[in-house]
């Protein structure tokens, strides 16, 4: 059996506490002797298997009681409905609630964003300070899938103490597009490198006896027109690219809920689209839990139900519930099957009871948070994703160096975070008052962890003044009288809007300025994913320090002056101008008469996301997919590749060479000599490896066959097309393979409901 068919059958819960160290491990829960509350009520008995305790207790349930389980209130106040009162019983200032089922001892489901930390939804009155990890593109960019489910163990910890069971999280929407407001909370372009993060994350957070949401399916890869956009993309393409993500992320990590997008795919929305939701989720891949619906996703009842959506979230964001009554009587005329009804019951329970939200009731009262481990947590991710772009020499700082001045990006203040639905109110408060944004998406929020201060504190005999680059001229002068200089560059992006790639306010003539007055100038970015480098060459440095959470400051200042050692790699392609995208211009909806006209957008590209499209058009790009500089070298040697029929395993030395201790990230791509696939190579796998200077390591790669395969839509299979195989080992897709290889395969077909053997691989990758 595969791990796919067991999780259906209920025969397998995965592991509550995870394969990997972190401070969150809770002990496996005892299961207490049966109470005389269980003798009536079965199910309760954590003793008996999932799919027995669903049966159970939906034998019990009355049809009001199905219906409550599907329909979904929002939790805050809600500026366009005055005329909404949340249901008391909700946490306010998240973002949705369900009723429970208190005589049947089934908890309600209190639901919160949860991307990067617990966040707060609207108005002020209501937040919750919390810890915030880097954005998803930091945490993709380690590599590092321990690294990913700690921040996830992290944040579970986090939700359950302050009363949430339900955490929507694990964006996993590719990197299509780079102006996307919302890839800082996704994995990147790649569908093996997001798939294996999030699920990591998504495991992380339910190894706390919490539901983990993966979202948006599918295709949400742009903000622009969402609610309306439809996208083209052709079947066996989407196998290969947007789908795969999800599809590797969700059979490592059997996420309690799946939320529908709120486009439209081939002109039927996410959320009522059959073939998305029960042929490729539930058929294809015999997915267990729940569709809900994104937050205003829903058009229908009878269409949405029949279709796959189990439950509409927050129903007030929809033009009217469409659950709730109209549900009750769709099945009362037939026009939606009971069995459905009860299948979407169903798949819910089964979630509850899976993840252990029915056995581990969450908080009642926001409990304490060790915020000092939290700190740990999420600096050591920061450090671990922020990507050393260029240095020519000038970092690590000296600890020599005497005058630094640090310009701009409130870095005397804190760091930047990404806005909308995301965003988490950091404790200590907000560090800078009086951006704009001041409402939806934003506010603009930047954490209280000032990269200046930490970097005083770790430089003490260092005379470092702070001018906040407003006055590019005052700027370029204090460079002139200074050792080196450190520009803090950012661009805010947030949800519902995309953005262009460039530095917005004048930031890239602030940069040609200050590099002009003194060619020592490191720039440190917090941008949401790629910008524009104009400058490029007339920096020494640049650090894609992405938005690194609460302790981003920290990581930061540890990173410039070589505490830490840069590790990070780059999860996205960074284009060097705009005509280089396929979408040179970003689709956007036509107002007729003020109201936004439906519109597609078609991927022409097909699986060539990011680097592949890059490679599969010969064009260069500003930094390549992969692409990370770290403060020592490492050299890969003795590549030995095995191909045994449709399976492929890598095996490749990695040495550091240099003076310091060091991460390096030996990518393995893969391509057939005879071409045939959407680009001459794909990502096959990666390790991440820890070396002492010196010491070397040899590491093991097992390529998952379907990165071998095309799809066959008609078929309804993977193949693998016999020939020889190129298969590389090289520090980025940007540079020459350090070591090659051809392999021949045979050949073969895989069913489309193959997964990955029953075994989830340990997080870690050491
Ligand atoms: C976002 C979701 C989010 C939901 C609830 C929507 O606008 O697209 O990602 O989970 O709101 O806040």
């Amino acid at each position: 059996m595969t791990k796919r068919m067991l999780l259906a059958a209920g025969l397998l819960a995965l592991p509550l506490v995870g394969g990997c160290d972190g401070p969150h491990q809770e002990k496996q829960a005892t299961p207490a002797a049966t109470t005389p509350a269980e003798a009536d009520r079965p199910w309760l008995d954590a003793k008996l298997q999932a799919s027995q305790r669903v049966d159970l207790v939906l034998a019990a349930m009355t049809q009001e009681e199905k219906l409550r389980l599907v329909f979904g209130y929002f939790a805050s106040r809600q500026s366009d409905r005055p005329d909404f009162v949340r249901p008391p019983e909700s946490r306010e200032g998240s973002a949705g609630y369900i009723p429970g089922i208190p005589r049947l001892g089934i908890p309600a489901l209190w639901e919160t964003d949860a991307g990067v930390g617990v966040a707060t939804q609207g108005n002020a009155e209501t937040f919750r300070e919390r810890t915030a990890l880097p954005s998803g593109m930091a945490t993709a960019a380690t590599w590092d899938p321990a690294i990913a489910y700690a921040g996830g163990a992290m944040i579970g910890d986090e939700a359950r103490r302050s009363g949430f069971n339900v955490l929507l999280a694990g964006g996993v929407n590719l990197v299509r597009e780079p102006r996307n407001g919302r890839n800082f909370e996704y994995g990147g372009e790649d569908p093996l490198l997001a798939g294996v993060m999030v699920g990591e994350q998504i495991r992380g957070i339910q190894s706390q006896r919490i539901i983990s949401t993966i979202k948006h399916f599918a295709y949400n890869d742009q903000e622009s027109g969402r609610h309306i956009l439809n996208v083209e993309l052709d079947e066996a393409a989407a196998r290969m690219s947007d789908l795969l993500a999800f599809e590797f992320a969700i059979e490592r990590s059997n996420p309690g809920s799946v939320m529908c997008a709120y486009n439209r795919v081939g002109g039927t929305y996410a959320c009522e689209n059959d073939w998305l939701l029960n042929d490729v989720l539930k058929r294809d891949w015999s997915y267990p839990g729940f569709v809900m619906s994104d937050w205003g996703a829903v058009h229908s009842t009878d269409k949405a139900a029949n279709a796959g959506l189990d439950q509409q979230s927050a129903y007030t964001f929809d033009k009217q519930p469409f659950f709730g009554k109209p549900l009750a009587d769709a099945v009362a005329a037939g026009r939606v099957p009971q069995a459905r009804l009860d299948d979407m019951a169903r798949r819910i329970l089964t979630a509850m009871f899976t993840h252990g939200v029915v056995d581990h009731p969450v908080a009642e009262q926001a409990e304490t948070i060790d915020f000092a481990a939290h700190a740990q947590v999420t600096r050591t991710d920061a450090e671990r994703g922020a990507v050393l772009l260029r240095n020519q020499g000038m970092l690590p700082l000296a600890a020599t160096t005497k005058r630094i001045v640090v310009i701009g990006g409130h870095a005397d203040k804190g760091v930047l975070s990404g806005g909308g639905s995301s965003q988490v109110y950091p404790v200590g408060g907000r560090a800078v008052q009086g951006l704009e944004p001041a409402t939806w998406p934003g506010p603009v929020i930047y954490f209280p962890s000032s990269p200046l201060e930490e970097l005083r504190k770790l430089m003490p005999e260092a005379d470092i003044r702070f001018v906040d680059g407003t006055d590019p001229d005052a700027a370029a002068k204090a460079a002139r009288e200074s050792d080196v200089a450190i520009i803090f560059a950012t661009q805010w992006t947030s949800e519902s809007q995309d953005f262009e790639l460039t530095l917005p306010d004048g930031q890239d003539g602030l940069i040609a300025k200050v590099a002009n007055a003194n060619p020592r100038t490191a720039v440190v970015l917090q941008t949401g994913g790629p910008v524009l480098m104009p400058w490029l060459d007339t920096v020494d440095a640049v650090l894609e320090a992405w938005y690194p959470g609460t302790a981003g400051g920290e990581a930061i200042a540890r990173l410039l002056t070589g505490a830490a050692n840069p590790s990070g790699r780059l999860p996205v392609t960074f284009p060097a101008s705009l005509d280089q995208l396929p979408r040179p211009t970003l689709d956007k909806p036509q107002k007729v008469d003020g109201k936004e006209q439906l519109f597609d957008v078609r991927y022409q590209e097909g699986a060539a996301v990011g680097y592949r499209w890059f490679e599969a058009k010969g064009l260069k790009p500003l930094f390549p997919f992969g692409h990370g500089l770290s403060y020592t070298d490492f050299t890969f040697g003795d590549l030995a590749a095995t191909a045994t029929g449709s399976s492929l395993t890598v095996r490749v030395t990695v040495r550091n060479e240099g003076a310091r201790s060091g991460i390096s990230v030996p990518q393995l791509y893969i391509g057939p000599v005879a071409g045939g696939w959407e680009a001459p190579r794909r990502l096959g796998g990666w390790q991440t490896v820890q070396l002492e200077p010196g010491a070397s390591a040899t590491v093991d790669i097992a390529v998952d066959p379907r990165l071998l395969a095309t799809y066959d839509t008609q078929a309804r299979e993977w193949r693998i097309a016999a020939g020889d195989y190129r298969v590389q080992i090289a520090a980025s897709s940007g540079v020459e393979p350090a070591q090659e290889q051809v392999v021949t395969l045979t050949g073969a077909t895989l069913p489309v409901t193959y997964d990955a053997p029953a075994q989830v691989p340990p997080a870690t990758g050491r």
